[in-house]
C-alpha cells in the first residue's frame, strides 16, 4: 500500500509517500522558519497562507523523488488536528479533495499519534504496552501506549509545555525563533556550576509536569547578570539541565508504578541529545529500553503522518462521511483504538 501523509497543523509543511511493502519512506519538509522569525513566533494566518502556497509543489516533489505518479497513491492520510485550525484545514481539505478526486480512501491523524508511532518505523521496535514521553512545542505527556489508538494520560503539563519553556527562555536571552535547539547548542559550551535550577513538581507524588515557574525563575536569574555570551550559556545549561532531569525522574517514577519497561520518547524535544544521554543511561540502570525517532522525524513531518495513517488503514479504518476534520483541540483519549 502506498500512503500519501500530509502534515499541516503548525508551521511545517509536510509531505510523505509511505510504501508499506518495500518499507520506503520519500518525504520533503519545507519549514516556515524565515516567515515567522521577523515576528518571534508563529503567525497562525500567515501559516495558513503559506501551507496554500506550498502544499502541491510539495505532493509533486515528493512523487517524483519516489518515481511515482498521484495516480499510484492507494490511500491517504492527513493531520486532522489539534493544531491551528486555519493550517490544519489547508492539509485536510486538499487530503480529502485528493481522495475524493482519485478515489481512494483517507484517513484523519491526531498530530500526536502521528508522533508516536514515528519510533517505529525503526528496525527494533518497542513492545506494547509501553510508556511514552511526548515533548514538543505544545504538550508535555506521560502516555500508557496500550496499542494503537489506546492512550492512557498518566501525567501532562499543568501550564507551559517542555518544549516552550525552552523556546520562552530562548527568545529572552536574544536567540532568534524557534529557539530550542538553539538553546540547547548554547548550553553545551555553559558552565555547569554557575547555577542551579529548581526540578519542579519532583517534591510531590504524581506524573503532573509544570515548567512555567521554572521559566520565571530562569527569567529572574538572567534579569539580575550582565548578559554576555557566558551567562547566556550558563543560563541555557541549567535550564537544560532542569526540564532534562525533571522528565526523567518522571519518565522514572512512571516505569516503576506502571511496571512497563519500554519507553518511547517523541515530539521536537526529543532530537535533544541532553535528554537522549540521560534516559539513555537511565533505561540501561532500570534494564529496560528507550526508543526514540531518527532525528529526522523528531519535529513536524510528513512521514510520521503517513506511517499513522498506514497502521490504521491496515487495521481496516477510513474516514466514513464527507466532511473535512479539522480540529484545533483534540485530547488523544479521545481517539478510537481500531481493536
Ligand atoms: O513536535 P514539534 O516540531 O512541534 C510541535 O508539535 O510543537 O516540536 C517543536 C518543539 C519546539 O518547542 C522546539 O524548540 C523543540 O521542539 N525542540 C527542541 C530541540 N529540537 C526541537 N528542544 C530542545 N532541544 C532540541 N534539540
Ligand atoms: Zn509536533
Amino acid at each position: 500500500m502506498k500512503v500519501l501523509g500530509i502534515e499541516t497543523s503548525c508551521d511545517e509543511t509536510g509531505i510523505a509517500l509511505y510504501d508499506s511493502e518495500t518499507g520506503r519512506m520519500t518525504q520533503s519538509v519545507y519549514s516556515q522558519i524565515e516567515i515567522h522569525a521577523a515576528f518571534g513566533g508563529v503567525v497562525p494566518e500567515l501559516a495558513s497562507r503559506d501551507h496554500v502556497r506550498k502544499i502541491i509543489p510539495l505532493i509533486q516533489e515528493v512523487l517524483a523523488k519516489a518515481g511515482l505518479q498521484m495516480s499510484n497513491v492507494d490511500a491517504i492520510a492527513y493531520t486532522a488536528g489539534p493544531g491551528l485550525i486555519g493550517a490544519v484545514l489547508v492539509g485536510a481539505s486538499v487530503a480529502r479533495s485528493l481522495g475524493w478526486a482519485l478515489n481512494v480512501p483517507t484517513i484523519q491523524i491526531h498530530h500526536m499519534e502521528g508522533h508516536l508511532m514515528a519510533p517505529l518505523l525503526a528496525q527494533e521496535k518497542p513492545i506494547f504496552p509501553f510508556l511514552a514521553l511526548l515533548v514538543s512545542g505544545g504538550h508535555t505527556l506521560l502516555v500508557r501506549v496500550e496499542r494503537l489508538g489506546c492512550y492512557l494520560i498518566l501525567g501532562e503539563t499543568l501550564d507551559d509545555a517542555a518544549g516552550e519553556a525552552f523556546d520562552k527562555i530562548a527568545k529572552l536571552i536574544g536567540l532568534p525563533y524557534p529557539g530550542g535547539p538553539l538553546l540547547a547548542a548554547l548550553a553545551s559550551t555553559g558552565n555547569p556550576h554557575r547555577f542551579h535550577f529548581p526540578r519542579p513538581m519532583l517534591d510531590r507524588p504524581g506524573l503532573d509536569f509544570s515548567f512555567s515557574g521554572l521559566k520565571t525563575f530562569a527569567a529572574n536569574v538572567y534579569k539580575k547578570e550582565v548578559h554576555d555570551d557566558q551567562t547566556k550559556a550558563d543560563v541555557a545549561y541549567a535550564l537544560q539541565e532542569a526540564i532534562v532531569d525533571t522528565l526523567a525522574a518522571k519518565c522514572h517514577r512512571a516505569l516503576k508504578q506502571t511496571g512497563l519497561t519500554d519507553l518511547v520518547v517523541a515530539g521536537g524535544v526529543s532530537a535533544n541529545q541532553r535528554l537522549r544521554e540521560k534516559l539513555r543511561a537511565q533505561a540501561k540502570s532500570l534494564n529496560g529500553r528507550c526508543f526514540f525517532p531518527p532525528l529526522e522525524l523528531c519535529t513536524d513531518n510528513g512521514a510520521m503522518i503517513a506511517y499513522a495513517g498506514y497502521l490504521r488503514l491496515s487495521q481496516g479504518l477510513k474516514d466514513q462521511d464527507l466532511s473535512i476534520h479539522a480540529r484545533a483541540r483534540w485530547n488523544i483519549t479521545e481517539l478510537d483504538s481500531p481493536f
